[in-house]
């Protein structure tokens, strides 16, 4: 099943609402993004409609199973009903909370989500993976749910603070180079919506080839193995940790004739990546390897799908075993703590 996806303006976001066809409408809101916008967005007051509202926390400390617990029961107890729709409010942490609540909910009802940061215009509100946290890594406890609508209104950029801004940024890099039309986009300089628009409509193509991502949906993952890795261990934002993960495919795994491409991006979309962490240290090669072993895209204890691009709009999947990424990494440790971008 699809998503629709509508580009619009922030004050059509109630109308497109009302015209859902159920009388129950749950609404997930992230707390930050409600106390700036519940006057704009007055999603209390629909017409036609019974709202019943749980205010998340904000960000990623939504994403628990106790909070899961809480919004499911929530809910339960205000006596929804199996043609309710949920809507979620927020970023990317508040709709993969909203999706994993729609899809367990009396065995899964409809939903439909409102990003309001760059990342999740982008990416985490496209696609259908919804998913929490658990102690032993991050979206670890997940389902594939698809929202019916994607309402993308570029009005909530304007309070989005700027390391959220430059998170969402790190991302469309990553796009620039599995598609030669974005990557076009960024060096022609066109407008930021015209690139979220590209981004989106690859994002959504793809996915509608592989929504359980069995194959080519994979390669949304480039840079996301070690920039997962590189998260957690220097508490950097995601966008930031994924720019830093292709850095190390680009210039560590493969030929490094890409490596002044991802300067090059860097510059044209104003993504302030300063030095490395480990610049001038040693990179954590064992803690690294601890994490990436837990990523979702291994495929037996051993080895894992690992996404190369060696040209731009060609990224291939590769299997690629653990004691190869860490052998890689060992050889050139030496170069990986001089990598700057
Ligand atoms: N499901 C997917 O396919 C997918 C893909 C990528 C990332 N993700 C997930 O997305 C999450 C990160 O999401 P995110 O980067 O969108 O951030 P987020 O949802 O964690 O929000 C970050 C911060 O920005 C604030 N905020 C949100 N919108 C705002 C606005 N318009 N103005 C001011 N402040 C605003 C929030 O209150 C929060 O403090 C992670 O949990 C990650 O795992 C999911």
């Amino acid at each position: 099943m699809d998503s629709k996806i509508e580009f619009c303006e922030i004050d059509k976001l109630v109308s497109s609402i009302e015209k859902i066809e159920t009388d129950q409408i749950l609404l997930i809101a992230d707390l930050n993004v409600w106390g700036m916008y519940s006057k704009i967005v007055p999603l209390l007051e629909l017409k036609g409609k019974k709202v019943i509202f749980w205010k998340a926390p904000d960000g990623e400390k939504v994403k628990t199973f106790e909070n899961l617990n809480s919004a499911v029961n929530f809910f339960l107890s205000k006596n929804v009903h199996r043609n309710a729709h949920l809507i979620s409010l927020g970023g990317g942490a508040t709709s993969d909370f909203s999706g994993m609540v729609a899809a367990i909910l009396l065995r899964g009802i409809k939903w439909s989500t409102i990003p309001t940061t760059l990342l999740s215009m982008v990416d985490a509100g496209i696609g259908g993976k919804v998913a929490i946290n658990s102690a032993h890594g991050k979206n670890l406890i997940g389902a594939f749910h698809h929202p019916e609508n994607i309402w993308i209104a570029h009005e909530f950029l304007e309070t989005l603070p700027k390391e959220e801004f430059q998170s969402g940024l790190g991302e469309i890099i990553k796009y620039a180079f599995l598609n030669k039309e974005i990557n076009n986009s960024i060096k022609t300089e066109e407008p930021l919506l015209e690139i979220i628009k590209k981004c989106v409509l690859y994002k959504e193509a793809i996915v509608k080839e592989d929504f359980k991502e069995k194959g080519q949906r994979k390669i949304l993952n480039f840079g996301h193995t070690l920039g997962h890795a590189i998260e957690t261990t220097y508490s950097l934002s995601h966008g930031i940790s994924v720019c830093w993960g292709i850095a190390i495919v680009l210039g560590i795994f493969q030929k490094k004739n890409l490596l002044s491409e991802l300067n090059e991006l860097k510059e044209l979309l104003s993504l302030d990546l300063e030095d490395s962490p480990w610049l001038n240290k040693t990179f954590p090669i064992s803690d690294i390897m601890r994490l990436v072993k837990k990523d979702k895209k291994s495929t037996s204890s051993t080895e894992m799908d690992f996404i190369f691009c060696e040209e731009i709009g060609t990224p291939t999947i590769e299997k690629i075993s653990f004691e190869k990424i860490e052998k890689t990494l060992m050889d050139k440790s030496d170069e990986l703590r001089k990598l700057s971008i």
